[in-house]
């Protein structure tokens, strides 16, 4: 397929890296709270389980509204109208983000004019109004959503103007959505199940990977930051694999970190193959993103060792090699083997895909992913997809 609009005025951007919020860190939400003076007109979208063990006992006056209200997972088009209802556009002037890549996104659109139909905001028919500062504070490590221009949500799936019945995940895409300041409180992480942290991380890292492999959009300076992201994961990677789960909770600030560092390397450099063909498989399955991503990376890796395996993905063996105590010939196995024990993979039949997903998922991201899918390492294709949505089931 010849490269959409969209794709191709992305790589006309000549800035060499974006960093748009002003990064801010905290010991504490409490510290947060003080320095930003949180107050009525303040709304601060969480979750409870968020809220009560780090919120509550401050006795702040800020309208605290929890995600788990609207519906449960990743935020969609009906979960969007309901949190518009919840939250009347002139109730607020500000928005505080305090939870994963889920509620950092909706508070995106909390920060923008409302649209007449949010199918109508996806599908770029209508346009996108920033109005009122949005602070982000990740609590999972992560999207690097704090830092990005992307929204995602699932929605009702479209081919040539017309429903399909279906459903897909999409990313609204607008530099005006990116938030105005992020916290770093890793503290808050405390509480993260090992589950989605881990998924998460896995998330991060393939989001510094796809930046760092990116052909034609990376910079000098975004591999900087992915190749920063890629060490620490992988250092925090070796450690769980090596002494368990509880490893992770000495190393919890430079996830955290690192989950940023990946974020502002796809702003610029672009995510790829592996998000672009996780997206359906996400959107049908509810399968959490992390997790989405994770079921595909290791077959795509190697998909494009098959095509040119020196060049950048010689160089990204140099590092998981140099990182995990391996060869660079061997980098790709332990990777895996490394991965497994972070997180068990799961092959796609467990998440409820279908042999007929093969052909229908292949066109569906042929059809609405070009966007990731022209960062391909190599030229990619409806086959290819296809052999990786059969090799993985
Ligand atoms: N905008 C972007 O740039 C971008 C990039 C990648 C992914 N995304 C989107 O982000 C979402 C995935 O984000 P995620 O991986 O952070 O998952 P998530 O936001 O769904 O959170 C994962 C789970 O962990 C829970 N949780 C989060 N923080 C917690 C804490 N501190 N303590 C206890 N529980 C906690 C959440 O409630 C949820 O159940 C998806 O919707 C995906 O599409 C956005
Ligand atoms: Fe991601």
């Amino acid at each position: 397929m010849a490269m959409d609009a969209f794709s191709a005025s992305l790589m006309k951007d000549k800035r060499e890296i974006v960093i748009a919020p002003t990064i801010y860190k905290f010991d504490t939400f409490g510290a947060f709270a003080e320095e930003f003076k949180l107050g009525e007109r303040d709304v601060v979208l969480t979750n409870e389980f968020i809220y009560k063990p780090f919120m509550e006992e401050l006795g702040l006056k800020s309208k605290f509204v929890f995600q788990e209200k609207f519906g449960a997972g990743e935020p969609s088009e009906a979960m969007i109208e309901t949190m518009y209802e919840a939250i009347p556009y002139d109730s607020y002037d500000r928005v505080i983000a305090v939870g994963g890549g889920a509620i950092m996104d909706l508070c995106k659109l909390l920060g923008c004019k409302r649209p007449t139909s949010v199918h109508e905001l996806y599908f770029k028919r209508e346009p996108v109004v920033h109005e009122k500062e949005v602070i982000a504070i990740p609590t999972t490590c992560g999207t690097g959503s704090e830092v990005t221009n992307i929204s995602v949500a699932i929605v009702k799936d479209e081919k040539d103007g017309k429903l399909t019945g279906g459903d897909t995940k999409l990313g609204l895409v607008s530099d005006d959505i990116i938030p105005n300041k992020v916290c770093l409180v890793p503290d808050l992480l405390k509480t993260l199940p090992y589950k989605p942290f881990a998924a998460s991380a896995i998330d991060a890292l393939i989001h510094a990977t796809e930046s760092f492999l990116s052909p034609h959009r990376k910079t000098v300076t975004s591999e900087m930051f992915s190749v920063k992201a890629m060490e620490m994961i992988l250092e925090g990677f070796r450690r769980i694999a090596l002494e368990g789960p509880d490893a992770r909770m000495d190393y919890l600030g430079e996830f955290v970190h690192a989950s940023l560092f990946a974020g502002i390397a796809f702003l610029k450099a672009g995510c790829a193959t592996v998000h672009g063909m996780s997206f359906p498989l996400g959107g049908t399955y509810h399968v959490p993103h992390g997790e989405s991503n994770y079921a595909l990376f290791g077959k795509i890796l190697e998909m494009y060792d098959e095509y040119e395996p020196a060049g950048e993905l010689g160089k990204f063996k140099e590092i998981v090699a140099r990182c995990l105590g391996c060869t660079k010939e061997d980098a790709l196995r332990t990777l895996n083997v490394t991965l497994e024990k972070v997180l068990h993979l799961k092959p796609l039949h467990e998440y409820g895909f279908k042999e007929e997903d093969v052909k229908a998922f292949a066109l569906s991201v042929d059809a609405n992913q070009q966007r990731l899918i022209t960062n391909s390492y190599r030229p990619w294709s409806i086959e290819l997809s296809e052999r990786v949505y059969k090799e993985c089931f």
